[in-house]
């Protein structure tokens, strides 16, 4: 274990670190990922003083030093991003005196005599993912819930660097691969993998299915090339796939079947670790549950470690070890997937399970509605994220964000109804 990992750090909070790295297959570290989605320059006037003390001097200077993110902003943001209000790089001034201006408009203060108009960056900024650490366990299974675009995917991803990310580090057997460059980072392609929610989309439709599962077998020299056919042709089986559909092209098939060609090609190069992205959310029901059934035979073959993300929560139930709650780019909760479904600690959880359907006509829940949409993740709310819909905020819930805590037996659970020492 490297020396920096040993503080473990807690969606922000640090504690010592009790385990052993080798225990652990993936372990993430106040992850963040923001998207870009606002950029322009805009004209304001700002105040210049008029007997500047030195001190005023110094926060004028410093809130002029703040330089614009270089580079691609969709792919790497600050670690504090530019907020819409902020003014940002020290552009070009545009005209320089505004006194009568401010002396008709009676803003006149003490110490200010002047305006001078500046052009800022503005910029806004999704915080898809905001600051999320934890670990997977090798050959578990950790099934991510929460509701739409409160940032799975995006975690998803960004683990496996299909995104630069923002912030944090992730670690993959011991080694920091978000540190790694691409010509590194190589090596660790195979070992991690990903089953995408679409199984018409991500398939290309002019590859015959032995193709598109071989393709990476080939240019990562999996096998040699005189077993490349046999060696497909077996895992198509093992993902229950007919040998004679290895020319036969992606439109020829059904929904399960394309997912299947998708789990045969993620597990074709030998992955030890996937992250299966909503896999059956597109299919009917009995053909979840094939395909469900089908991840947890080839979990147990090949040993198998799974990132399985859903919003259905009988399905995460089914097929997860431990399960993690996410609300607007944070867990809110985490353990144990008996203790998550059977003693849930946070209210999001409570109405998450309460929206579960049961097929009994007599059965009468309490269904808790939460109010309100989710909050834009490019302005969350202050305090504790989910306040703005909990019907059991207290005051303190508005100002101060909850401690990611440990409730015993690894059930984490972020909320002020819990003591917070
Ligand atoms: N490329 C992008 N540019 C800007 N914003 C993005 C981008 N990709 C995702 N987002 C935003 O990030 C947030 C999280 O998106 P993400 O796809 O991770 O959600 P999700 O939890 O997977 O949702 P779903 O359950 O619907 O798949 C959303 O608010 C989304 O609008
Ligand atoms: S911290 Fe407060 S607002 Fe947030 S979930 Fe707990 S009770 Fe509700
Ligand atoms: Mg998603």
């Amino acid at each position: 274990m490297s020396e920096e990992l040993k503080p473990e750090v807690i969606n922000g909070e640090a504690t010592q670190a009790d385990t052993k790295t080798d225990d652990y297959i993936l372990e993430v570290y106040d992850l963040k990922k923001y998207f870009l989605t606002r950029k322009e320059f805009k004209l304001v006037k700002v105040p210049v003083l008029n007997n500047p003390d030195p001190a005023s001097t110094a926060m004028q200077n410093a809130a002029s030093s703040v330089e614009p993110v270089a580079g691609d902003d969709s792919i790497v943001a600050p670690e504090t991003p530019i907020e819409k209000s902020d003014v940002a790089a020290d552009e070009p001034v545009v005209s320089e005196d505004e006194a009568t201006e401010s002396a008709e408009q009676g803003e006149k203060k003490a110490d200010v005599t002047k305006f001078k108009r500046k052009i800022i960056l503005d910029k806004t900024y999704v915080k898809a993912v905001n600051g999320v650490s934890f670990k997977v366990k090798r050959g578990e299974t950790l099934g991510i819930v929460g509701e739409s675009g409160c940032g799975k995917s995006t975690m998803g991803r960004s683990i496996l660097r299909l995104f630069d990310i923002s912030g944090g580090k992730v670690f993959f057997e011991g080694t920091e691969i978000t540190a790694l460059k691409p010509s590194a980072l190589r090596k660790f392609r195979t070992q991690m993998q990903i089953i995408f929610q679409d199984p018409y989309g991500s398939l290309p439709p002019r590859s015959p299915v032995g193709q598109i599962i071989g393709e990476a077998v080939k240019v990562h020299n999996i096998v040699p090339k005189s077993e490349y056919r046999d060696y497909v042709i077996d895992i198509m089986r093992k993902c229950g796939l007919q040998d004679f559909y290895f020319d036969r092209y992606p439109h020829e098939f059904s929904g399960g079947q394309r997912q299947r060609i998708c789990i045969a090609r993620a597990l074709a190069v030998k992955p030890k670790f996937v992250v299966c992205d909503e896999p059956v959310s597109a299919l009917d029901v009995s053909i979840q549950a094939q395909v469900i059934n089908l991840l947890k035979e080839l979990q147990r073959d090949l040993n198998l470690t799974y990132l399985f993300i859903s919003h259905d929560l009988s399905v995460v139930q089914h097929i997860s070890d431990r399960v993690g709650v996410m609300y607007l780019g944070k867990f809110v909760e985490m353990g144990d997937e008996k203790d998550i479904f059977n003693n849930p600690m946070h209210p999001y959880t409570h109405a998450l399970l309460s929206a579960v359907p049961v097929p009994d006509p007599h059965y009468k829940g309490n269904r808790i509605v939460l109010q309100g949409d989710i909050p834009s993740p490019a302005n969350p709310p202050s305090g504790c994220k989910f306040h703005t819909r909990c019907s059991r905020c207290m005051e303190v819930c508005k100002h101060v964000e909850p401690k990611f805590k440990d409730y015993g037996n690894g059930h984490m659970c972020a909320c002020h109804l819990y003591p917070q020492d």
